[in-house]
């Protein structure tokens, strides 16, 4: 699995040189981690979700004309992409507040918003990815103020179908985080939705009940991660009721 050359290596993913001039197979993990990297565990057969969950997501955006990084899923861990240049930002759509937004600004969590709200944050690990504002990515030239206009665009086409999909099996999409890239094609730029979208980089709650079926059930040591990551593949139709995720071995047929 490791002849291929190894582009990049993240918290939880993995680049690696794709088959193809200007492909890249970007592996999933089984790390967990949060507080930038304070707290870290190994959650078995996670990688394997947010594979199959991030595929389906960008598939549906490919298709509905939203341009993403994203060619094939090759394997449980794996998926070919285009080779992009990553935008520095982590890109925040808000619906509802909750985390950071909160934490900052004293508002409860689980308060819807007036409307939704986009936020910049530089990606640097080791200034714990401080939030920026327009003037900041302009002028430091992560992005022109055309890019940005394309990310916000793309960010909002985004949080459109998502919030509609997760309506649609009982789920209430508060935040999600999303990354751009530009993508060249002979003289031609775009910009792209690159890295992925799962429950690691959302924040879903159950409709009915609010449960949290995202990353803060490890970040807040809620405890059934896993579980509730299953339950969002379930609820999308992805993955069948006894396909197993997890590496543990053969079990005797009771
Ligand atoms: P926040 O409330 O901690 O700012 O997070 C907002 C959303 O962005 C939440 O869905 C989690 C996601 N996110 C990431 O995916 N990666 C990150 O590094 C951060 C800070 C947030
Ligand atoms: N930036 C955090 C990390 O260390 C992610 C998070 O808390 O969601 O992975």
């Amino acid at each position: 699995m490791n002849r291929r050359r190894r582009i990049y290596e993240g918290k939880g993913k993995i680049l690696y040189e794709g088959p193809e001039p200007g492909t890249l197979v970007q592996h999933f993990k089984d790390d967990a981690t949060a507080f930038n990297n304070k707290k870290h565990e190994i959650i078995d057969g996670k990688g394997v979700l947010n594979n199959r969950i991030s595929e389906y997501i960008f598939e549906h955006l490919n298709t509905i004309g939203i341009p993403t990084h994203f060619i094939r899923r090759l394997n449980m861990r794996e998926q070919l992409i285009r080779e992009v240049e990553i935008i520095p930002l982590e890109v925040v759509v808000r619906n509802v507040a909750a985390g950071s937004l909160s934490k900052r600004l004293g508002i409860d969590e689980g308060t819807a918003l007036p409307r939704s709200i986009i936020e910049f944050y530089y990606k640097a690990d080791e200034l714990d990815d401080p939030m920026v504002s327009e003037e900041h990515v302009t002028a430091f030239g992560w992005a022109t103020p055309q890019e940005i206009d394309d990310i916000m665009s793309l960010a909002i086409r985004v949080n459109d179908f998502l919030t509609g999909l997760f309506l649609g099996v009982g789920i209430r999409l508060v935040d999600f985080k999303i990354e751009c890239g530009r993508h060249w094609e002979n003289e031609m730029m775009r910009i792209v939705v690159a890295d992925e979208i799962s429950p690691d980089s959302c924040r879903l709650w159950d409709i009915e009940t609010n449960d949290k079926m995202d990353k803060d059930r490890f970040r807040r040591d809620l405890g059934g991660m896993l579980e509730a990551y299953q339950e969002v593949a379930r609820r999308l139709g992805i993955m069948n009721e006894n396909e197993t995720v997890t590496h543990s071995g053969p079990r005797l047929v009771q």
